[in-house]
């Protein structure tokens, strides 16, 4: 085995390890400001969003992109001629360690949390797509990596630097429907193939493919194009389906203007689907406790063929939304037609008209979730507003509600200890790596 390989697989084992033992370890920070200079950014996943996400960070300096489909990628490589080319993401690190300060990971989940920790680890500042992590395990892992290297984190739930998000906080916190006790959480998702069985034969990989990399740490697989690119979240080795796709995003509001953090018990009612592949739709009810004076919360997310009922407070002719959010308070309701809280509605009509939005005291986001990390790596902000300690708990809730459908199954859960009362959803807390 080579000194990278070797090098990925002791320290996800070392972080594994100091999990169990519950050390979160000294802060090292070993992550460092960059102050007077352009930014040294390394890409790893750099076709579909990964793209964008090149482009978004093209002020910097890109010094590497890497990805296993040279096809996929060639748009960024060619608008990047400077930049080191990679395919395998190992090389790339140990290669341009010196020359490297930050990381971008827009791979396919899977291979989030191999990456990011990697990167972490030798001191890289990362922005992660979302959502963080395959797994919940991962998530927790993470965030403590980062809290021990003291890097700037940021997922890429870009709606949470929004105006409207701010805006829709500020409007709970001064009580505007009262209490929450009930949200509702709807998504048009998935809008990829789910509820399939694997293809039995394969295909021939193309030629500007690595499939093993591609892979990583997933069980082995004969390549088919039901997998890559983009269809992989339809798949449970790859992705989470709607939940873990939709769910950092659509919950993200939610999350933060009720303070959540973990729910006590998840449960899920499930449409097709196979051990293989995400389901048809599904509905997953989760149950938060109190939170000091705040009651507890039930939070139900519907996806695919399985649709929420039209809220009766809704007047006739307003439209219902393929994707939304509902709030229910003690005073009154909130209705927000989208994927994040731009447009919320105030319910009944007459505390919309004697509602006054209270002044803003939440900070601002200067210039968008982007710029945010690349301001908290010069040291302008102390933290992006998605890092780790945010994103975490929050891809945490995400991938529970996953976990739920894919063991088609209730549970009670422990946060602290990372368990669940029943087994057949606690499998699917952690996974198996393949060495690659
Ligand atoms: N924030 C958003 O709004 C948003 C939108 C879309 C996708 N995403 C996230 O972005 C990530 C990528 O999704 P996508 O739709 O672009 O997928 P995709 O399959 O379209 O593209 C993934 C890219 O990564 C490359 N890749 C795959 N494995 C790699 C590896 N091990 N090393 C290097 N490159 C690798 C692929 O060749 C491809 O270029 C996912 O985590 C997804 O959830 C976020």
């Amino acid at each position: 085995m080579d000194t990278t390989r070797r090098q990925f697989i002791i320290s996800a084992a070392a972080a594994g390890l100091m999990a169990k033992a519950g050390v979160a370890g000294p802060a090292l920070r070993t992550g460092r400001l960059v102050k007077g200079r352009k930014i040294n950014i390394a890409c790893v996943g750099c076709g579909g969003k990964g793209a964008d996400d090149v482009r978004q960070f093209s002020g910097e300096n890109i010094v590497a992109l890497c990805d296993v489909d040279i096809a996929r990628a060639s748009q960024a490589f060619l608008s990047h001629p400077k930049a080191k080319l990679f395919r395998d993401w190992r090389e790339m690190l140990a290669a341009m360690d010196a020359e490297i300060d930050a990381v971008v990971v827009s791979t396919p989940d899977h291979m989030h949390f191999p990456i990011a920790l990697r990167a972490i680890e030798m001191g890289k500042h990362v922005y992660v797509q979302k959502p963080l992590t395959h797994t919940v395990k991962e998530a927790r892992l993470l965030l403590e990596a980062a809290r021990r290297h003291g890097v700037a984190t940021q997922m890429g739930n870009q709606g949470h630097s929004n105006e409207s998000t701010r805006l829709f906080k500020e409007m709970l916190d001064a009580g505007a429907i009262g209490d929450v006790g009930e949200v509702t959480i709807w998504t048009n998702r998935p809008v990829w193939p789910q509820d399939k069985e694997p293809p039995k034969g394969g295909m021939a990989v193309p030629e500007t493919l690595d499939w093993n990399l591609w892979l990583g740490v997933a069980p082995w697989r004969p390549y088919d194009r039901a997998y890559a690119p983009f269809d992989w979240r339809g798949w449970w080795d790859y992705g989470s389906g709607a939940i873990g796709d939709m769910g950092c995003h659509t919950i993200d509001a939610a999350f933060w203007a009720l303070d959540l953090r973990a729910p006590e018990s998840v449960s899920a009612e499930v449409v097709g689907g196979n051990a293989f592949s995400c389901p048809k739709g599904s509905i997953v009810t989760y149950k938060f406790p109190a939170r000091g004076k705040r009651p507890p919360v039930t939070l139900k997310w519907y996806d695919g063929c399985c649709k929420p009922e039209r809220p009766a407070f809704l007047p006739e002719g307003e439209k219902m939304s393929a994707s939304g959010q509902v709030f229910v308070g003690t005073k009154g309701f909130i209705f927000c037609p989208g994927d994040y809280c731009d447009s919320a509605r105030l319910y009944p009509e007459s505390l919309r008209a004697t509602f006054v939005q209270p002044p803003k005291t939440l900070p601002r986001i200067a210039n968008g979730h982007y710029q945010n990390w690349l301001d908290a790596i010069r040291g302008v902000v102390d933290a992006p507003c998605s890092n780790f300690e945010h994103a975490a708990p929050l891809t945490e809730i995400a991938l529970l509600g996953a976990v739920a459908v894919r063991s088609r199954s209730s549970f009670r859960w422990d946060a602290a200890s990372l368990k669940c009362d029943n087994p057949a959803a606690q499998r699917f807390i952690s996974k198996a790596y393949r060495m690659f």
